[in-house]
């Protein structure tokens, strides 16, 4: 059973409205409405913003049955040719504000764990499909989540080089990292609302509204699928 999420409500309302016999349970803390998209049952909740609530938000939804959890919302592109209304698709995930190289670990890498978190590769090559039928540019490639909103050309081309990292969100990486703990495959995409730089703060907001039904569009593509 697909589990999606979004940090934010603008994420995933347009979804929630659109499920048939919605019933919602808090699980962890959690508020998850499972229904029928298109005849299909999922789950679907709001982690809220941020590293943590998205790893318990992606516990909750395995706790209630999910197989295949989908993160899905908003990034920052840092990578080469990565414009507004792209979408990105992880490959994997880093978390750039991970730092303990005074212990002799890279950047962004813990203790005993990989240094990045990979996506299932099936469930990641139907969700580009399903992005190319409603956006215009969809690119696969690493994304770097952190507790942090960048909005900073210097600090966007540091992760970018320092990760091989072609966009910058939130939540991602933690939602993957559960994911491999809970051995349930993981999809991540990722609209462009900005180019992490000093416009970030205003283009974010702006891009927003526009979202939410984009986003149905691929997850009613996705789940037919
Ligand atoms: N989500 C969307 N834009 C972002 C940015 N610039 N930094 C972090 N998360 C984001």
């Amino acid at each position: 059973m697909f589990g999606v999420l979004g940090a934010m409500e603008e994420e995933v309302k347009a979804l929630r409205m659109s499920l048939a016999r919605p019933i919602t349970k808090t699980v962890l803390g959690i508020q998850v409405t499972s229904g029928q998209l298109d005849g299909t049952e999922l789950l679907l909740a709001r982690s809220g913003v941020g590293k943590v609530n998205a790893a318990l938000a992606t516990a909750a939804l395995v706790q209630l049955g999910a197989t295949k959890v989908v993160f899905t919302g908003m990034a920052g592109g840092i990578g080469d040719g990565v414009k507004l209304g792209d979408v990105v698709v992880a490959t994997d995930l880093v978390q750039h504000d991970i730092d303990v190289t005074a212990m002799g670990r890279k950047p962004g890498e813990l203790l005993d764990e990989p240094l990045s978190w990979p996506t299932d590769p099936a469930l990641s090559a139907d969700l580009a499909l399903a992005a190319a039928a409603h956006a215009a540019t969809v690119h696969r490639g690493r994304i770097a989540s952190g507790d942090q909103f960048i909005a900073s050309p210097s600090v966007a081309k540091r992760i970018a080089a320092q990760f091989g990292a072609i966009a910058v969100e939130m939540e991602g990486a933690a939602c993957a990292q559960v994911a491999a703990k809970l051995q349930v495959e993981v999809g991540i995409l990722r609209w462009i609302s900005d180019t992490a730089d000093e416009k970030a703060s205003t283009d974010f907001p702006a891009f927003c509204n526009h979202i939410a039904e984009l986003d149905l569009a691929i997850l009613r593509t996705l789940v037919a699928h």
